[in-house]
């Protein structure tokens, strides 16, 4: 296995594509289709190159390449992870046995679904975040913005190939739904709730990347420890690809606080909207939304499918093999959320296996944690005496214990009526949503950035902020 890409291919790849041609026709005639896709539901701004990073070899340094490209001919391809050949299973029924580099026939359905769960959110995210460009509120966030775009396509790209290269003609099948399946579309959805939603406008697109995609990373790190090696190494890479839309996510709002904060002490205000920036109040309300959004999209605390998948080997947990235990759970338990006999918002122990998606998303909710820190270290050091808060657990919630009830974000239960009442003070309403979408006039010239957000401390890639990080017509 060689970890430098071949770029010599139509499809760049470290798999050695060429050795298996089959798959390679099979592979290239899905590329044109990928291509418009792409050119139909991808970004609608016209550009000319932007400066993007294309991955070169999956080594640990120096993986990226990084120049002025069309976004067109960007070289979406293959990239796995290195093969470790001693690799064995770390968890469930088949712990310590060698790693699998076939699908056993009893698991294919649970995988193939797997997959295509993960492949359906790479281009959703980008027919979501179509728009945005018109609005970009610099030069150097457009950049970002179309990196983050071109990497969910190449995630597509990884989870087709899993699912041509190892599913047969289902795998086919499903390769060629992900494409016809559209964001918000009335006749073929994207499979999960949370990516038929439109990314309206800048502050959504980083809470996005923070909240959304920081979920992505947690469902990824799952199936990195997956028995089925391919999947694994192909989830391995795209980590590290993640890594970079996280931090778009969170310098994106750690910006937004900062303007925020300026705003606040030069005219000695928190009402900053006719400052032209976003109050506090406002972000506190995005952050509400996307935070109990993304909760769902961890399914129900408690769960037989997943149980099953982890007996299996097909997901394991984050950071499985630095858990102190047998790694089967069989005879632990686990206390998750849960609305407790006499209505309260509480927790309950159940068997630990049924209990996993409460523990992914604990670990989740810890790193969300994070980012408050840092954004309210923004406050603190201007000398603010607000401070931004993670929601309860149960605000907000269409998925799970809390689906059924309503609850302030502050964790306390209430009415449907008086939720109805009180949700426009917790979530942004029709003032915030048109006040922030005011805000959202393009910024495209060189070195120049909106009033409503800092600008970065950084460039990319050692560049300053003002270079030309995207030429437009
Ligand atoms: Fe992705
Ligand atoms: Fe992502």
């Amino acid at each position: 296995m060689t970890t430098s890409a071949d770029y010599t291919e139509k499809i760049p790849n470290n798999v050695s594509l060429h050795e298996d041609r089959r798959l390679q026709r099979a592979l290239e005639s899905w590329q044109p289709n990928f291509l418009s896709w792409w050119e139909s539901m991808g970004p609608t701004l016209p550009t000319q190159e932007v400066y993007l990073r294309t991955a070169v070899n999956v080594g640990r340094e120096g993986w990226a390449h990084f120049g002025h490209v069309p976004m067109r001919d960007y070289r979406w391809g293959i990239f796995l992870a290195e093969r470790d050949r001693d690799r064995r299973i770390a968890f469930g029924a088949h712990k310590g046995e060698p790693a699998w580099q076939k699908v056993p026939g009893e698991y294919r359905a649970d995988l193939q679904r797997l997959i295509v769960i993960q492949g359906d959110t790479e281009p959703a995210s980008v027919e979501q975040q179509r728009n945005l460009g018109a609005t970009a509120p610099s030069l150097y966030d457009l950049r970002n913005l179309f990196q983050v775009n071109v990497e969910e396509g190449r995630h597509l790209w990884a989870m087709v190939y899993l699912l041509h290269a190892y599913f047969g003609r289902d795998g086919r099948e499903e390769a060629g739904e992900l494409l016809h399946r559209n964001s918000g579309s009335e006749d073929a959805p994207r499979i999960l709730g949370a990516f038929n939603e439109e990314t309206p406008d800048w502050l959504s697109f980083f809470m996005f990347t923070y909240f959304t995609d920081r979920d992505g990373k947690y469902q990824l790190g799952t199936l990195k420890e997956s028995a089925f090696d391919p999947l694994s190494r192909t989830c391995e890479f795209m980590l590290k690809e993640e890594a970079h839309h996280m931090f778009v996510g969170t310098t994106g709002i750690d910006r937004v606080v900062e303007r925020t904060v300026q705003l606040m002490a030069e005219h000695d205000t928190d009402e900053v909207a006719v400052h032209g920036g976003i109050p506090l109040e406002m972000i506190q309300k995005y952050m509400n939304f996307h935070y109990s959004v993304s909760l769902d999209l961890f399914g129900g605390e408690t769960s037989t499918n997943v149980a099953n998948y982890f007996t299996a080997g097909l997901k394991g947990r984050w950071s499985e093999e630095r858990r102190k235990d047998d790694h089967q759970l069989t005879s632990d338990g686990i206390w998750v959320d849960s609305v407790t006999e006499d209505g309260e918002i509480g927790q309950a122990e159940v068997a630990a296996l049924l209990g996993l998606n409460a523990d992914l998303r604990r670990e989740y909710i810890s790193d969300c944690q994070n980012g408050v820190n840092r954004w309210n270290r923004i406050l603190e050091e201007a000398g603010m005496p607000q401070r931004l808060k993670l929601p309860s657990v149960a605000f907000n919630r269409k998925v799970g214990a809390f689906s059924g009830i309503e609850a302030t974000p502050d964790g306390k239960r209430v009415s449907v009526e008086e939720w109805q009442r009180q949700q426009g003070d917790w979530l942004p309403n029709a003032v915030d949503k048109t006040h922030v979408r005011s805000l959202m006039q393009p910024v495209h010239q060189q070195g120049k950035i909106a009033a409503w957000i800092a600008p970065p401390r950084q460039g990319i890639n050692g560049k300053p902020f003002d270079y030309d990080y995207v030429h437009l017509p």
